[in-house]
């Protein structure tokens, strides 16, 4: 019997995990600049945390989640997606009354959803997300959004561009809805059955159907824009105005409307513009929930955030051939010669070690010239020898890699020469 990976997840091995250990450093780097701070909440939730933030009739909930029964009878989830668990624990631990206002908090961490597999789609992927809860001040919405582009920058991607859209207000979006409704039903009979399913219970869904994309009435559909009240206009009114302050650029897409239910106000995606970036192209999704803490069970705790994989992240870095920096490389590689000098070796390596020192030598009794290109190998840049004579004379011959010179020194010299 061979076992393989399942379906839609990967291994990440020591060839690409230092990509992965960069990729969240730097955004570890990013969230301290804007100060959010880490949480961690558990991998699996109530079932019914996700079907009343995320939303029933959302793809997501209905088709995607890893959903099973406890030992005690409970219907648990895998974690799809980071903000309903945020705003759960938000609520639990009372964050609303931590005298900090908004809470700004971020999360690295697993999310489980049954999807289709394809480049840019995994079953199990890492979503680095952030949530701001607590403000409903546009300028909060703009420094989440120009948080999300902070990393793609630092990371070095060029090619690509924010899409903004507003779904508007509680009121607004019940004049869209009713708008959809009537747009779709004299013709609901041509659509899937789940977009029949949506008509009744959550219209706007339709909109992202991914069987009747190309059905004409989607393209004919009433756009949110038409439906925004007074106050929602002028909210994302104020969002593009900040936006522009801070000078990011954005494109308007009414069409916009996210894959998720707590969503109001300002929703927005960024998306790679890389040639040969695959057909998915949003590398990051996000958008206000205002409401979603009391559809939890919370108090009004208004919040705005975002969440990008670390899969697609890399997946831009390397359509759009962007290096990271791995420095990574070797201090000292350990060459022994003999029983005697393998022992002084041993006791060289931890020396080195315990100094701080990237060090490592060869366990399979190898020949000089083949632990010399193990450590050409791993681009070590300093090698000491250690033969019997060296053993004897308390030495080592330390050969700097770069500059082909060698010379004779103790461990003391040893340490304080590379530690320079
Ligand atoms: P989402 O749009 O479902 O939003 O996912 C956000 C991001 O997660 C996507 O843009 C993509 O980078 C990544 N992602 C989603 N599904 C997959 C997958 N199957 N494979 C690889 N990457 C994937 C949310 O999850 C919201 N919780 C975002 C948010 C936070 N909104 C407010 N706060």
């Amino acid at each position: 019997m061979k076992f393989k990976v399942p379906r839609g997840t990967q291994d990440i091995l020591p060839s690409e995990s230092w990509k992965w250990q960069k990729a969240e450093q730097l955004i570890r780097e990013t969230c301290e600049v804007y100060r959010y701070s880490e949480i961690r909440t558990p991998m699996f939730e109530q079932t019914e945390l996700f079907q009343r933030a995320v939303g029933d009739t959302t793809d997501i909930v209905s088709k995607e989640m890893y959903t099973f029964k406890d030992r005690g009878d409970r219907s648990m989830t895998l974690r799809p997606e980071g903000t309903a668990p945020v705003v759960r624990s938000f609520v639990e631990h009372k964050m609303f009354g931590w005298v900090d206002q908004p809470v700004k908090l971020y999360y690295i961490e697993p999310m489980f959803r049954y999807e289709r597999q394809q480049a840019g789609r995994y079953r199990q992927f890492v979503q680095f997300g952030t949530e701001a809860i607590g403000s409903a001040d546009p300028a909060i919405d703009a420094e989440v959004i120009a948080l999300a582009l902070e990393v793609y920058k630092r990371a070095g991607l060029k090619d690509i561009k924010l899409v903004l859209n507003s779904l508007g207000d509680k009121e607004s979006r019940i004049a869209h809805r009713d708008a959809l409704v009537a747009h779709f039903t004299p013709h609901i009979d041509e659509f899937c059955s789940d977009c029949q399913n949506r008509l009744e219970k959550n219209p706007l869904r339709i909109l992202d159907c991914k069987v009747d994309r190309e059905h004409p009435l989607m393209k004919t559909a009433p756009s949110l824009t038409d439906y925004l009240n007074d106050e929602s206009r002028a909210y994302f009114e104020a969002l593009k105005e900040l936006l522009t302050i801070a000078g990011i650029s954005y494109e308007l897409d009414p069409n916009l409307v996210r894959g998720l239910d707590y969503y109001n106000h300002t929703a927005f995606e960024i998306m790679s513009t890389a040639q040969g970036f695959g057909a998915i192209t949003t590398l990051c999704g996000g958008g206000r929930y205002d409401g979603l803490s009391e559809e939890i069970g919370g108090p009004p705790a208004p919040g705005i955030g975002f969440g990008m994989s670390i899969e697609r992240l890399l997946l831009a870095l390397e359509a759009e051939q962007v290096p990271l920096a791995n420095d990574d490389a070797l201090d000292v590689y350990v060459v022994t010669l003999g029983e005697a000098a393998k022992k002084e070796g041993f006791h060289v390596l931890q020396k080195l070690r315990s100094a701080g020192i990237r060090a490592d030598m060869d366990y399979l009794d190898r020949k000089m010239k083949a632990q010399m290109k193990s450590a050409d190998r791993l681009q070590s840049k300093w090698v000491t020898v250690i033969g019997e004579e060296e053993v004897e004379q308390q030495i080592v011959q330390l050969k700097n890699m770069a500059e082909g010179t060698q010379q004779s020194v103790t461990v003391t010299e040893l340490i304080e020469l590379i530690k320079g």
